[in-house]
């Protein structure tokens, strides 16, 4: 099933920095790259869309921008219909990943730029690339040529060029994926910082790094071939994800063939055969079928029972792998595959040993087989 409306009606959005996305739907040379998407990102909401290379992420982003002509339907911006709105005019901001800095001009002249090209005073031009700069920690780096910065500072130059024209929206492609690991980290708290600070901008958050979303957005989208296949509350969606790509997608999951037997209670409590052992399972949906996938993710599974509740997997232990803080499991279930992430393990098991492996069921989830 593709979910395609997460919307309310066109123009409802309560201020003006929410946007309304109608039917949009973009097309390269003929190609439709975008499938006819219909979302609403409230005002002040981080919106962040995540999905492989590929799958129309940048633009969804480009159309909201104004850098993409739509092939049909409608944008809005509170009640503004911004379709035909040339870039400029749509107040917002936008930082693609390769920082897109002037490289002839200093940090504060790169700041200044959309001010200048809107011709806001001198003095209180100085005073927005101050704040900006502020904003991101960069007051220092202000005489500074972009060759001279780091890959970090020189996004954190590119937020503030963002930041200074005060949008309503700030869009971000990708912000952090020419950084590496450690400064992502610093700068996905940075970002959140910043939100924090400016409550009322709308966030909409493009990346194909899953932790970058899980940190920082309200709620996340799931892009695959121009679609939206998943949307929902960030936590919502990783707890009980619609579908088998949103899944897996967003963190790991164990995937493993199951077949309805009998829904126990008005809670959704449903008894589950998983490779010929009975296990119980919330599911807040309605079963249309009875052949299911049973999801459940590596870190929901303990080597020992901790409830009434507790469903048990019998597996053998097909191989261990130490990573200090973590120990991943590899285990055989009745022929499939079940991986289980553990903070704690003492003794280690070897391979080769039966273990018994406990969840919990409202840390499982069923899915409709198939990809989405
Ligand atoms: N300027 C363009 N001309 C033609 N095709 C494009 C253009 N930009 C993107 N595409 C195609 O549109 C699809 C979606 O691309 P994009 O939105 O950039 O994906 P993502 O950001 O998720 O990696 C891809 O198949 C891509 O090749
Ligand atoms: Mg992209």
């Amino acid at each position: 099933m593709l979910m395609k409306t997460y919307t309310a009606a066109p123009g409802t959005a309560t201020n003006t920095s929410g946007i309304v996305l109608d039917n949009l739907r973009v097309a390269y040379h003929d190609r439709v790259v975008l499938k006819p998407l219909s979302l609403t990102i409230e005002p002040g909401e981080v919106l962040a869309l995540i999905g492989p290379s590929g799958s129309g992420k940048t633009t969804v982003l480009r159309a909201i921008a104004g850098f993409v002509p739509p092939a049909s339907g409608r944008i809005f911006m509170g009640d503004r219909d911004i379709t035909r709105l040339p870039p400029y005019k749509r107040g917002l901001g936008m930082v693609v990943q390769n920082y897109a800095l002037f490289p002839h001009l200093k940090v504060e002249d790169n700041v200044a730029f959309g001010l200048r090209a809107r011709k806001l005073p001198k003095a209180l031009t100085n005073e927005r690339v101050q704040q900006a700069l502020k904003s991101v920690g960069m007051v220092d780096f202000a005489t500074r040529y972009p060759h001279q910065l780091s890959g970090g500072q020189q996004q954190r130059v590119a937020i503030a060029r963002a930041l200074a024209t005060k949008p309503q929206v700030l869009l971000l492609d990708e912000p952090l994926s020419a950084l590496d690991a450690q400064i992502r980290h610093n700068m996905v708290e940075e970002i959140a910082r910043l939100h924090r600070e400016l409550p009322e901008m709308t966030i909409l958050y493009v990346t194909h790094d899953q932790t970058e979303a899980l940190t920082l957005a309200d709620k996340i989208g799931i892009m695959k071939d121009g679609s939206m296949v998943a949307y929902g509350e960030t936590h919502a969606l990783y707890r009980q994800p619609p579908n088998r790509f949103a899944a897996e997608f967003l963190g790991r999951a164990n995937i493993l063939g199951a077949t309805v037997l009998e829904l126990k209670s008005q809670a959704g409590e449903t008894l589950v055969s998983c490779g010929g052992t009975l296990v119980n399972v919330v599911t807040p949906g309605i079963l249309h079928s009875r052949n299911k996938l049973l999801c459940v993710r590596p870190q929901h599974i303990t080597l020992h029972k901790r409830s009434e509740r507790s469903n048990r997997l019998d597996a053998t232990l097909k191989s261990l792998h130490w990573q200090g803080d973590l120990t991943h499991l590899l285990c055989d279930v009745a022929g499939e595959t079940v991986r289980v992430v553990l903070t704690q393990l003492n003794p280690l098991p070897q391979a080769g040993d039966r273990l018994a492996l406990w969840f919990e069921p409202d840390d499982a989830v069923l899915l409709e087989v198939g990809h989405v």
